[in-house]
Formats: structure tokens, sequence, C-alpha cells
């Protein structure tokens, strides 16, 4: 049986793929979608048309690397229940373990796209940044994302009315080359530069409008991080920093224990907040994941002072 109304046919199509590979997960997607609105959906119905255009013949291979990454965020979910900490506390085991290592880059990264449908958190971010995010940028903006990694976010910002040019920074070379892809299989692709690029040592620039999406939780000095994205952009510029609470994955090393710490961390960096979305996971409202330190999502849109 279908887990969304009929209407919704390309998210129902995948959703039956994904199932097909990973059946245990019926349950899970089914409290997923249980109590979404209309308007919900419909951006599901969207996301799984890009999910679909960039997956091309791939389709198979991006819910089966979902399946290889739920497996993996499994065995670091226990790891963290026993020892209470991240797995990873070194940039460069990370960069060695993960970043560095191709296959796993892009198998990561797959298993990363399909989430944006399945896990709500990460769908409702993607929303979030599309509809209370860009529509806040001035007119003729000049975005830059750092991590753009699947290239949802950076092909949406590439195709906002108000938006005039868009650029990606990625410390993996494998990671651009799957952004690279994605914008191109999304229509997005035209004149848009990619650059590799660590944060850290990051060349001049001067931007309307940043995201820096589930990187900051990557990083030892996430602080410092958020300080140069400041000196990047223009007085008067916006940034949308989006990192999850509580969620252990093979390369987060700092470990954000409350959504509060991410938005005070943003204002620590000189930012002034604007607004926030604490995002809960599937199937669990932000009480219960507060008290059972589930992982939450907490996206924080920022400005830069004129
Ligand atoms: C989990 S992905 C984020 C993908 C996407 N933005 C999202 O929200 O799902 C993290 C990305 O950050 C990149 N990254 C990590 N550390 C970085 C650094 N110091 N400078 C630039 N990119 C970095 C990784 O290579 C990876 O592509």
């Amino acid at each position: 049986m279908s887990l969304a109304p009929a209407q919704f046919a390309q998210l129902n199509r995948l959703i039956d793929l994904q199932l097909e590979v990973f059946p245990e997960h019926r349950g899970f997607l089914t409290k997923r979608f249980a109590d979404s609105d209309a308007a919900h959906l419909d951006f599901c119905e969207q996301l799984s048309g890009n999910v679909f255009k960039i997956a091309g013949s791939d389709i198979r291979r991006i819910v089966e690397d979902y399946r290889w990454l739920s497996d993996m965020v499994l065995e670091e979910e226990l790891f963290f229940r026993r020892e209470g900490r991240y797995r990873l506390s070194k940039f460069s085991d990370a960069l060695e373990q993960v970043y560095a290592n191709t296959p796993f880059m892009a198998k990561y990264m797959n298993g990363l796209l399909a989430s944006q449908l399945w896990w709500r958190n990460h769908t409702e971010v993607l929303r979030y940044f599309r509809d209370g995010f860009l529509p806040g940028n001035r007119q003729g903006f000049t975005h830059l994302e750092v991590g753009p990694g699947h290239g949802l976010f950076l092909g949406l910002a590439a195709a906002a009315p108000n938006g005039a040019s868009a650029e990606g920074w990625d410390i993996s070379a494998a990671s651009l080359e799957n952004t690279r892809a994605a914008l191109s299989a999304m229509g997005a692709s035209a004149g848009i530069a990619l650059k590799e690029v660590n944060i850290f040592t990051a060349p001049e620039g001067q931007f309307d409008s940043i995201t820096f999406s589930e990187v900051l939780e990557h990083l030892e000095e996430p602080l410092a991080a958020l300080k140069i994205l400041r000196g990047l952009l223009k007085p008067g510029g916006r940034i949308f920093v989006n990192a999850p609470v509580n969620s252990p994955a093979p390369d987060h090393l700092y470990l954000f224990r409350t959504p509060e710490e991410v938005r005070d961390m943003v204002a620590a960096a000189g930012f002034e907040i604007v607004d926030t979305l604490y995002a809960p996971p599937s199937g669990a409202g932000l009480d219960k994941a507060r008290r059972q330190e589930l992982s939450i999502s907490a996206a924080v849109i920022a400005k830069k002072s004129s």
C-alpha cells in the first residue's frame, strides 16, 4: 500500500524503490509520512523529482547507499550511546577516513541525498531554506555554499528568482564531483563555480548570502569557521547555518547537545540572529527529542550587521 496519497506519484515510486532494497524500513517510513500535510507532501514530491533527475539510471544505487548509510549511522549511534561522545575528534582522521576516500564519500553523499526525503528533519530544513531564507536575500544576491555535498541547497539557491550568481567550495574533490553531477542533472550547473577550498584557508571573497549546512559539526574549531564566514559576507549579508545536535556520524567531530548551542555559537561569531528552526527527527516531537537526546536539526538564519 502506498504511504502517500496517489497524486504524489514520484514520491510513492521512490518509497517503493527504497522499500524494495530496505523492507525493514517500512515502519520508519510509515511514521515518517503519517502526519504530513499537503504542503509538506508537495515539497517531497518536488524533491523526489530532483532525486530522480540526479540519480538518472543509478536510482537503485541511491536507495542501496541509503541503506548502507542507515547501517553505518546505527553503528555510530551505538558508540555514541555507550560512550557519550562522537568516535572521531580530529579533523586529520576524518580527512583520511572519509573526505579523501572517494568510494566511501560517493556512497555517503548518495545516502545523504535520499535522507533529504526520508529524514523529516532534513526535509524541513531544506524547505525552510527555500521558503524562509532565500526570499529574504536582496535582489541580485551573490551566493556561496561551503560544503554543498549532494547539491540540493545550491541548486535551490541557483534557481532563486532574486539570485544573480552562486558558487560552491568544498575540501573534498570527491564531494565536489558529486555536487557537479547533481547540479548538471538538475539543469542548474550553468555558471556555478565549484572550487576545492578548505574553509580555514579560504580565498578572499565578498558575498551577499552563504549556506553552511551540516558542516559545522565536522570541524574541530567551528566558531573559528563561522568568524571566517562572517568575513566573507558583505555588510547586511545573510547566512543560513544548519547543524545537527546529538547526531553521530563517521565524520562528526564537534558535539552540539542542544539546538541553542548552535544558535549561541552563531551569535558568538558576531552575527545577529534573525530566525531559527529546530526540527526533530521522524516520528518524534521536539520535546521528546530533547528529553531523549535524539538528533535535532538546528537551522539558524543570521545577518552581518550593516
Ligand atoms: C555532510 S556534507 C554536507 C552536505 C550538505 N551541505 C547538507 O547539508 O547535507 C559535509 C561537507 O562538508 C565538507 N567539508 C568538511 N570540512 C570542510 C572544510 N574544512 N572546508 C570545506 N568543506 C568542508 C565535506 O567535504 C562535505 O562535502
